[in-house]
């Protein structure tokens, strides 16, 4: 049994890119007032770090020790929490693709992992708070009182991503974003360390074929009904 009240679970929200994490983490948080970590942010701001400082995205010894000396916190703000390093906002700086990329190789190493997970614990300590990641539910909080692992088809996700970027005034292309997709994942359920797989007491929502509001109502209720647990 976890140390936090009933009433403040923490609420693990795993999956794939693409599969809607982000939008439901935010909705399904500000439904019920909890605070909204996007786990993925924090990789994206180690690769970011390492860009700037001269460490390779390859080298997970020198990663690990960045990250360790690395303040990484959020700030909350009316479009969703802003990832904050050494008290500067790169909210900005860590959705490019280029920084995706980063991410997702400084993830496969362990000590990198070690140092993010002592950080992602101090944030979920007083509870109330959604996780969204790929092993939350597995290694973050294996104690977490919810735990939902969305997927879609690579091919759903990779719709909305265009459909994402075109509302943003942006290029995208259908073939070469499913690539990258289809890419990220492998490497994210190859690696040795914490792959992307759903926890044994996890519920798999599958929402390719389910609207925003459907799925942001299904995961409130599994947050509502394990509050009255
Ligand atoms: O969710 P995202 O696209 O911002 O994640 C960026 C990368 O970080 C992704 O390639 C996988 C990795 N990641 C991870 O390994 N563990 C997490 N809990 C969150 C993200």
């Amino acid at each position: 049994m976890s140390e936090r009240a009933k009433d403040r679970p923490v609420v693990a929200l795993d999956g794939p890119a693409g599969a809607g994490k982000s939008t439901v983490a935010r909705a399904v948080a500000k439904a019920l007032g909890f605070l909204y970590v996007d786990t993925g942010a924090l990789y994206r701001g180690v690769a970011l770090a390492a860009k700037e400082k001269g460490v390779s995205w390859e080298d997970g010894e020198a990663l690990g020790a960045l990250t360790r000396a690395l303040d990484l916190d959020f700030e909350a703000t009316d479009e969703g929490p802003r990832l904050l390093i050494d008290g500067i906002d790169r909210a900005p700086d860590i959705r490019t693709p280029d920084v995706a990329d980063g991410a997702s190789k400084v993830s496969q190493h362990e000590p990198v992992r070690a140092a993010l997970l002592d950080v992602q614990r101090q944030l979920g300590a007083a509870g109330a708070v959604v996780f969204e990641g790929r092993d939350i539910g597995t290694v973050v909080f294996p104690d977490a009182e919810v735990k939902l692992f969305l997927t879609a088809t690579p091919e759903a996700r990779a719709r909305r991503r265009v459909g994402d970027l075109m509302e943003r005034g942006k290029d995208a292309d259908y073939g070469s974003i499913l690539e990258a997709i289809r890419e990220r994942d492998a490497r994210d359920s190859s690696r040795a360390v914490a792959p992307l797989k759903p926890a044994a007491d996890a519920t798999t929502l599958d929402t390719t074929d389910l609207g925003f509001d459907e799925v942001v109502e299904a995961v409130v209720a599994a947050v509502r009904e394990a509050m009255a647990r």
